[in-house]
């Protein structure tokens, strides 16, 4: 298994390329089970998580190819991939296939709306709580579907080939369902009005992907979305947009390591609440032609506290590395979770850098050190694990953050990005 090695203690210096958004690149990849035409996407980033997709996909019938000079591509940060559901061969997703990634459960939209029926297994995912799928399943009925859990398989089918329009309310905010919701309700017979939705950019990039496949939604990024359902729907060239949580992961290790980085192509109105949170700290940001500048030398970190919520809010996907950066903040501060239960994980290993953080329910309680010291720390999901990096940068010293496969699921070549700014940081393999 494959460790990333760290030297802490050198300022961060240079520019870091922001990859397209794992987050806004599976749900569009999902939505070309919608069309027999072809949908390319550009920008799409090169992640464990995104090549599972493909194969996911692939078996449904998806064929995909790399556009352009195949080498070229796979050198660079991201790629063109154009995505053909020209024929589905099946309509099951399997467990094996499903179980290794939560968001794979999603085609149960776009087959059930194109096939008429869909037969997915429960998921498994990230262990942070135990996201339900019961938002998926109320959204869905509310379409008219028919449902079924049997053998650990959710079952759906239309009642006559196809969904029907309804004014849907959600009873919590959920990213997953919003998108399966407006991916179902596109190819529906009549109107939905998808009341209390998600917000999140990766929302709006969706709702942009099936516009321009002759979709027609009004309202994405707002709480209410309309969708008039169309008959077919056909190809489209579509970018993914830049990863926000990526940038705010940046972000936090220059402002917790100190020095001046360029965030190449990020987008401020992204992630504002981030970057206001993380000027609260003490770091210089201003918005550029090229992207994000983040500075801060000489003075300390002052602790801010934060509380996750849905998209405007500060996003839980960069909770556990804001928390990395209160560790060496200059006073206390409390960091709540709201979004997922068992989003934690990283405390006792941040501890073992000699963070001192304690917990009360879903409040963290960080208590900042003057410095970290490196030690061997293991990952536990995906963002705690770049947590655990970022604090790695700042600590005196070497830590080793073990099984690294987590980072790799959303971190497109991090080492190597970290490295041209100036941080001694490698991969070990085996
Ligand atoms: C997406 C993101 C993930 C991010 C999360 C919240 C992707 C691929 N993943 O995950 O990185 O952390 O949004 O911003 O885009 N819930 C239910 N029942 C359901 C579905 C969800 O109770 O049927 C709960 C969840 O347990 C959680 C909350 O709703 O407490 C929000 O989850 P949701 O927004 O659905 O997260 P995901 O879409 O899975």
């Amino acid at each position: 298994m494959d460790r990333i090695r760290i030297v802490g203690g050198n300022e961060l210096a240079g520019s870091i390329p922001i990859s397209g958004a794992k987050n806004a690149a599976l749900p569009l990849m999902i939505a070309s089970l919608l069309t027999d035409d072809t949908l390319t996407l550009e920008n799409v980033p090169h992640l464990a998580d995104v090549e599972q997709l493909i194969r996911i996909l692939g078996n449904h019938g998806v064929d995909y190819s790399v556009n352009g000079r195949r080498e070229k591509q796979q050198e660079g940060y991201s790629r063109t991939i154009n995505f053909s559901a020209r024929n589905i061969v099946d309509t099951t997703a399997p467990y094996e296939l499903v179980s290794k990634m939560r968001a794979s459960f999603w085609v149960i939209g776009p087959l059930l709306a194109r096939m008429g029926e869909a037969k997915v297994s429960l998921p498994g995912g990230c262990a942070i709580g135990t996201r339900p799928v019961d938002l998926f399943l109320e959204g869905l009925q509310a379409l008219d579907a028919e449902l079924d859990v049997d053998n650990g398989y959710v079952v759906a089918k239309t009642k006559n080939g196809r969904l029907h329009g309804n004014r849907h309310v959600f009873p919590k905010v959920s990213v997953g369902a919003t998108h399966v919701l407006m991916m179902a309700a596109s190819l529906a017979k009549g109107e939905t009005v998808l009341e209390n939705a998600a917000r999140e950019p990766e929302i709006v990039n969706l709702a942009e992907c099936l516009i321009a496949m002759g979709a027609k939604i009004h309202g994405a990024g707002t709480a209410t979305i309309t969708i008039e359902g169309v008959e077919a729907l056909s190809g489209a060239r579509v970018r993914v947009i830049p990863d926000r949580i990526e940038t705010g992961t940046y972000a936090m290790a220059v402002a917790m390591t100190g020095g001046d980085v360029v965030l190449e192509g990020a987008r401020p109105d992204l992630l504002q609440s981030v970057l206001d949170v993380i000027a609260e700290t003490g770091a210089e940001i201003t918005a550029t032609n090229a992207g994000i500048r983040v500075k801060r030398n000489g003075s300390g970190i002052a602790p801010v506290d934060v509380t996750t919520a849905p998209f405007p809010a500060f996003p839980t996907d960069l909770q556990a590395q804001f928390m990395g950066l209160m560790t060496m903040a200059k006073g206390k501060s409390r960091i709540t979770e709201t979004i997922f239960e068992n989003r934690f994980m990283h405390v006792q290993e941040l501890a073992r850098l000699g963070a001192h953080i304690t917990l009360s329910g879903q409040t963290a309680i960080v208590d900042g050190v003057a410095k970290l010291k490196g030690a061997p720390v293991m990952a536990t999901d995906l963002r705690a694990s770049v947590s655990l990096v970022i604090a790695g940068l700042a600590a005196e010293g070497e830590t080793t953050v073990n099984r690294v496969y987590h980072l790799d699921r959303g971190f497109e070549r991090l080492e190597e990005k970290l490295s041209g700014c100036g941080a001694v940081i490698e991969r070990i393999s085996g």
